[in-house]
């Protein structure tokens, strides 16, 4: 198929790409190059053999989406592209709603105008808020509680009512904590300074004197937060399993992507060490207004649905990241 990735030089646009390619589709990336960089499109090739075409472009400019699927005869959106800082959000919300609510209807728009009915989108565990239930099933009420969030509820409303009455196909990819890096270190995350991962290979890699740990109190084993971290080419295998599921069979589809499993800080941290034999000092601060203290998905209906199961666990997690920290390009503002 020839598919339209948004997003595409973004982190899990550009594992999406690669796993978009290795599986025999045409890849056509989109990128206003807010937050992505030009370097991630050469990685992308560099792993693959094939340069995607590349248009550098905004999703809300809606006359350049409709001649984009249009002229590159396009079947189908993986639809990446959004900010996703969560403290961002909090400070200019509005921005968020422009840019995540605002390029999804765009886009959404131009699908429709030019017939193009398969999407999948990515949304996040951070629609889930304070779960009522951990692990968390894709049943759980929509309780985010900030702008980023709200911004892939609404993301996720539009789909589904675009869904029942434009005959758009969706599906919904909610994914937990996406980390690590492909093996080449050609690509991987160029933005994510603020995530516990790159905090900790940062500190490993001596440009960070101590990892903070933001509480100690939590209800959890070793009082430390603890997430479903899920490695960013399981998610990108999830994509491509989505978009098949979406041509075998009529309708739309919500699914959460994430091991089942969750790992404290403290277990990130003594993974981590492991795999890159350097030492993270820690410092423990307290709690971080807004964090949970457990978030866990229930992965069941993906594996029932798309034969999907996240197979990379901590170490491989831990090693692909610690080498991207090594191997990173430096992000040359665009
Ligand atoms: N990485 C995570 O931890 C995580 C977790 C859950 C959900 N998600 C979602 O997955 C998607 C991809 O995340 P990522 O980690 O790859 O982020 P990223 O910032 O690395 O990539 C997003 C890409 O979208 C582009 N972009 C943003 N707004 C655009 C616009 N209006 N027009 C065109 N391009 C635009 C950016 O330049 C960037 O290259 C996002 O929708 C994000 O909300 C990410």
């Amino acid at each position: 198929m020839r598919v339209l990735v948004t997003g595409g030089a973004g982190y899990v646009g550009a594992h999406a790409s690669v796993a978009l390619q290795q599986a025999g589709h045409e890849v056509v990336v989109l990128d206003n190059l807010s937050r992505g960089c030009r370097a991630t499109l050469d990685g992308i090739a560099a792993i693959s053999g094939q340069q995607p075409l590349f248009v550098q472009g905004d999703l809300r400019d809606g006359a350049l989406l409709r001649r984009l699927l249009r002229e590159q005869a396009i079947e189908a959106v993986l639809h990446f592209a959004a900010l996703k800082d969560v403290s961002e959000s909090c400070q200019q919300p509005l921005h968020y709603y422009d840019n995540n609510v605002g390029g999804t209807l765009s886009l959404l728009q131009a699908m429709m105008s030019e017939g193009v009915t398969r999407i999948v989108f990515s949304s996040s565990a951070a629609v889930y808020g304070h779960a009522t239930a951990v692990p968390t099933p894709e049943s759980a009420p929509f309780l985010a509680t900030h702008p980023y969030g709200h911004s892939k509820q609404v993301c996720e409303q539009m789909l589904l009512d675009a869904a029942v009455t434009g005959g758009l196909q969706a599906a919904v990819l909610r994914y937990f904590n996406p980390v690590g890096a492909h093996p080449s270190a050609m690509i991987g995350d160029m933005a994510a300074a603020s995530n516990l991962l790159p905090q900790i290979a940062r500190v490993a890699a001596g440009l960070q004197p101590y990892l903070q740990v933001h509480g100690q109190d939590y209800p959890t084993p070793d009082g430390t937060g603890v997430r479903d971290y899920v490695h960013v080419l399981d998610i990108a295998d999830a994509h491509v399993q989505a978009l098949l599921q979406l041509v075998r069979c009529a309708g739309s589809f919500t699914l959460n992507l994430g091991r089942g499993a969750g790992l404290s800080v403290l277990q990130l941290v003594t993974a981590f060490e492991r795999a890159s034999g350097r030492a993270v000092p820690l410092r423990f601060v307290p709690r971080r207004a807004g964090d949970v203290a457990i978030s866990c998905a229930d992965p069941a209906n993906a594996e029932v649905l798309l034969g999907w199961r996240a197979m990379l666990g901590p170490q491989r997690m831990c090693e692909d990241a610690w080498r991207w920290q090594q191997h990173r390009p430096v992000r040359v503002v665009n």
